[in-house]
C-alpha cells in the first residue's frame, strides 16, 4: 500500500455545464462534456483523497469510489457546493457554470407566436468566487476557457476571484478543451505559472492533481 500525495484530504470538484430553465421543456446551456472534472475526480481519488463530484448534466459514468451530487442550474451547484463546503480542504471548479440564467422561466410550455421572442436574462451566482469569498475557505482553485489573451485574463481571474490557482485553456483552438479527449493548459498561482502542451485529460488529470497536491501541501505549512 502505497500512500498517495491527498491521502486524507477531502476534494470537491465541480464538474459539466449547467442548465437553465427558459420553460418546462427548454434551457440555455453550453457544450461542456464534463471529462476534465471527471478525470480529475478520478486522479484525486487515486491520490488518496475522498473525492464528492458536483455534477451538471453530462453523459459520462459515475467514477468508482467517488460521490456523485447531481445538479442541474447554476443555483443548484451552488447550493451543493455551499454544503460541502465546511467538509473540504481542496475546492477544484471546472465546471462551466452558465453566466446567465432566464430572469423568470415560464411555468407553461412557451407557445409559437411571432417572428421573434425575447428573453431576459439576469446573472447567476458565482460558485467558485461564493466559496473564496469565505473566511473558513478551502484551498480553491479555478479554471479560465478563454479565446484571447489567455494568461491576463487567467491572472485577473485568479485575483477577481480570490483564488489559490487557476488553470487556463484557450478554447479559440478547436484540437483540444470543450469536448475534445485533449486538453493543453497553463496554471498560475502567485507569481508563478507552468504551462502543460497538448495531451489527454487523464494524462494532464494526474498532473494537475500532483501540482495542486503540492500547492496545497505549501499552503497548509505556511
Ligand atoms: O468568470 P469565468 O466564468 O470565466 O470563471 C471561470 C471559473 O469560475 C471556473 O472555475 C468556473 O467553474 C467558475 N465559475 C463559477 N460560477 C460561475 C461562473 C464561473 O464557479 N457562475
Amino acid at each position: 500500500f502505497e500512500s498517495g500525495s491527498l491521502t486524507g484530504a477531502r476534494v470537491v470538484i465541480t464538474a459539466g455545464p449547467t442548465r437553465e430553465a427558459i420553460d418546462p421543456v427548454r434551457y440555455i446551456s453550453n457544450h461542456s462534456s464534463g471529462k476534465m472534472g471527471y478525470a480529475l475526480a478520478e486522479a484525486a481519488r487515486d491520490a488518496g483523497a475522498q473525492v464528492t463530484l458536483i455534477s451538471g448534466p453530462v453523459n459520462l459514468p459515475a467514477p468508482e469510489r467517488v460521490q456523485v451530487i447531481d445538479v442541474v442550474s447554476a443555483r443548484d451547484m451552488l447550493e451543493a457546493s455551499l454544503a460541502r463546503m465546511g467538509h473540504c480542504d481542496i475546492f477544484i471548479a471546472s465546471a462551466a457554470v452558465a453566466d446567465y440564467r432566464p430572469l423568470s422561466p415560464e411555468a407553461q410550455k412557451i407557445k409559437k407566436s411571432g417572428e421573434t421572442v425575447e428573453l431576459t436574462l439576469i446573472k447567476n451566482p458565482d460558485v467558485v468566487a461564493t466559496i473564496a469569498a469565505h473566511e473558513q475557505r478551502p484551498f480553491t482553485v479555478g479554471f479560465a476557457a478563454e479565446t484571447q489573451d489567455v494568461d491576463s485574463y487567467a491572472r485577473g481571474k485568479l485575483v477577481a476571484k480570490k483564488l489559490d490557482m487557476i488553470v487556463a485553456n484557450d478554447v479559440s483552438r478547436n484540437d483540444i478543451g470543450f469536448n475534445s479527449d485533449m486538453n493543453a493548459v497553463s496554471v498560475f498561482w502567485n507569481e508563478n505559472q507552468q504551462s502543460f502542451a497538448p495531451r489527454s485529460k487523464t494524462g494532464l488529470a494526474i498532473e494537475l492533481i500532483e501540482l495542486i497536491a503540492h500547492r496545497y501541501q505549501h499552503y497548509n505549512d505556511n
